[in-house]
């Protein structure tokens, strides 16, 4: 999978940096090029003769040196299929979130326009410090896949997240990324994410707990995996999800939901994954209700937007819909009969008693097709994201 592929892997200044030469015997022994770029801080941790030893190419470390000719930046950049920032400090995130290019590292990342991976390695409260966590979701956004730092004893001698993961991990996050990274190319995709509201009068509202980050990585997946995205979502997401290939609607009603999907169509994937409001209030009011004259709502059915295009005639029917579960109880019996009365080709099963998924970082989900049911282990988001990505591309090629 990796043979032949072009990887630009840039060393930042952490302990960690000697983990990197691990991951470059791992990438070439697959068969992949590797060309490396070291900061001045990632070269006091390794040399640049380990490197070109292991690479078999030069190490880059000046902005300016014999080949300048050639623009260096420019040049290794987009020569590379894939870019691996490992280690990558505080520093060097912080500079890729400003657009910051005052190194060769750093001016690669301004001028590349390719997918990135970063592993993150640095000091527990360095991690958790809220400036550096704003800067990591900025260079999220922006399309790079992070791979999480673990949580063990740290070279500072603390304890807590923030250790470099392994070469293993990465190289499987590489491959992963190879994997993914066309099988949805030119294909087209409809996610609806976060929770619909109802008006009751002027002022106030019926919702539900959804943040929106499960519709949000479903919709980062896709977008990473090639195809072009468009996200519906509720108003009241906590996140908003950005990539090249994603574009986003914000909708507020179940009505207003269901008439962006339709206007959407055709796709080739769809994916319902908002708590979208069963019932809207069939006397809302215009004005704020006084306290006195008391609440007194009606309410009537919402469309069903997952059945509405589950069901759709063969030849306008998306050939992958995705339907989810949102169940305290009958996990299982639940969801296989949406699947069917819904006309979903999967439905992702969640357990959302005592609160559990909305508003969390991972999910504990269960596969519900025609094949069987799969259950899978808990995992963040944008891991669950990433499974259903691939559950639709092996879907498609059937
Ligand atoms: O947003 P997060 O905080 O990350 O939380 C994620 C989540 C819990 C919202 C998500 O994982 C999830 O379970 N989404 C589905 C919520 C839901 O409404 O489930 P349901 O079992 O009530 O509905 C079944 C399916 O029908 C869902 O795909 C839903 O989008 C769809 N539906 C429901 C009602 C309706 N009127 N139209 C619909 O399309």
């Amino acid at each position: 999978m990796l043979s032949g592929k072009r990887i630009l892997l840039i060393i930042t200044g952490s302990i960690a940096a000697y983990k990197s030469l691990e991951l470059i015997r791992l990438l070439t022994k697959a068969g992949a090029s590797v060309e490396a770029a070291l900061t001045p801080g990632g070269k006091q941790f390794v040399t640049p003769l380990s490197v070109e030893t292991l690479t078999g190419k030069k190490a880059h470390i000046e902005m300016w040196d014999d080949d300048a000719y050639e623009m260096n930046h420019i040049e290794l950049s987009r020569s590379a299929d894939l870019v691996i920032v490992a280690p990558a400090t505080a520093d060097f995130i912080a500079k890729v979130s400003r657009g910051e290019g005052d190194d060769l590292a750093s001016t690669l990342m301004l001028a590349k326009n390719k997918p990135a991976i970063f592993a993150p390695s640095m000091n527990v409260e360095m991690w958790e410090n809220p400036a550096f966590q704003r800067n990591l979701k900025t260079i999220e956004s922006d399309g790079a896949t992070v791979v999480s730092p673990k949580v063990d004893a740290l070279a500072c001698g603390e304890f807590g997240i923030g250790k470099m993961a392994e070469p293993e991990t990465l190289f499987e996050a590489t491959q992963q990324h190879f994997a993914l990274a066309t099988s949805l190319e030119g294909k087209r995709a409809i996610v609806t994410s976060g929770g619909t509201i109802e008006r009751i009068d002027a002022v106030r509202y019926i919702s539900n707990f959804s943040s929106g980050k499960q519709g949000n990585a479903i919709a980062i997946a896709l977008a990473k995996s090639g195809a072009h995205v468009t996200l519906v979502s509720g108003l009241n997401s906590e996140v908003s999800a950005s990539h090249p290939n994603l574009n986003r609607l914000s909708v507020e009603s179940a009505e207003d939901m269901h008439q962006a999907v339709h206007e959407s169509l055709p796709a080739d994937i769809f994916v319902g994954c908002a708590a979208v409001c069963d019932f809207k209030v069939s006397n809302a009011s215009d004005r704020k209700t006084k306290k006195a004259e008391g609440l007194n709502l009606t309410f009537e059915e919402n469309p069903d937007i997952v059945a509405s295009v589950g069901q759709l005639p063969k030849e306008q029917r998306p050939s992958a819909v995705v339907g989810f579960a949102a169940e305290t109880e009958n996990l299982i019996e639940n969801a296989q009969d949406k699947r069917r009365r819904k006309g979903c080709d999967l439905v992702v099963a969640n357990n959302v008693q005592s609160g559990a998924v909305f508003g969390q970082q991972s999910n504990t989900a269960s596969f519900v097709s025609e094949s069987g049911v799969q259950d899978l282990e808990t995992m963040s988001k944008e891991r669950l994201g990433q499974e259903i990505a691939s559950w639709i591309a092996s879907h498609l090629q059937d």
